[in-house]
């Protein structure tokens, strides 16, 4: 029920966000988040100020930093962030539900294909840490699969789905790129093994 109040308050749904707060303050009345988050919305209603805002609304942006230095793979991160901003936009707009479900579906497959080919180029390479990348892909397309059969069924409310997508999108494919990927390029470039076709 928090989580779902959180969903609401970062929408800016704070009526529905400050009900479902007094609930978990109702069943348990020192539930301190809660109340945090209560406090928020009322200052959100008397000042139009919504804190805490930035980090779930902001864009993606791709930079050169994110670089991982193989052309295929950066190509493809690069789309990757342009279709999950494309999503992110769906949602912030309130779009169709039937038009969020297609660009679910279509990022859904982008990152298949992309985890794929990421994999191939990794083993052409012996990178020592495949398996644990093929692990977190896997971690990835599994959560994706819930939450998009999740929307179809709309078990939970869209807003908190919405926000989950948002999540799953913005903190995991960032971070996994900046991290994870980008040690891949770093591996490459320590042993010299970038292929001539795969140098940028
Ligand atoms: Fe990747
Ligand atoms: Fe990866």
């Amino acid at each position: 029920m928090f989580e779902e109040a959180l969903a609401n308050y970062h929408l800016k749904r704070v009526d529905k966000a400050q009900n479902l707060l007094q609930k978990c303050l109702h069943d348990n009345p020192k539930d301190a988040p809660a109340q945090f988050y209560l406090e928020r919305c009322k200052r959100y209603l008397d000042s139009g100020v919504h804190e805490g805002s930035g980090e779930i609304d902001a864009n993606i942006v791709w930079d050169e930093s994110l670089k991982v230095g193989v052309k295929e793979i950066d190509e493809q991160h690069e789309e990757l962030f342009k279709y999950s901003n494309v999503l992110m936009n769906a949602i912030k707009e309130r779009r169709d539900q039937n038009e969020v479900e297609k660009v679910v579906s279509f990022l859904n497959e982008y990152v298949e294909n992309h985890f794929r080919d990421e994999e191939e180029i990794m083993r052409e390479h012996d990178y020592p840490f495949l398996s644990f990348q093929k692990e977190q892909h896997e971690n990835f397309i599994k959560y994706f699969k819930k939450v998009q059969s999740e929307l179809k069924e709309m078990k939970e409310s869209r807003a908190y789905l919405m926000f989950r997508i948002r999540l799953l999108v913005v903190d995991w494919l960032v971070n996994h790129t900046y991290k994870e990927d980008r040690h891949f390029g770093r591996f490459l470039r320590d042993k010299d093994k970038v292929a001539p076709e795969h140098i940028i």
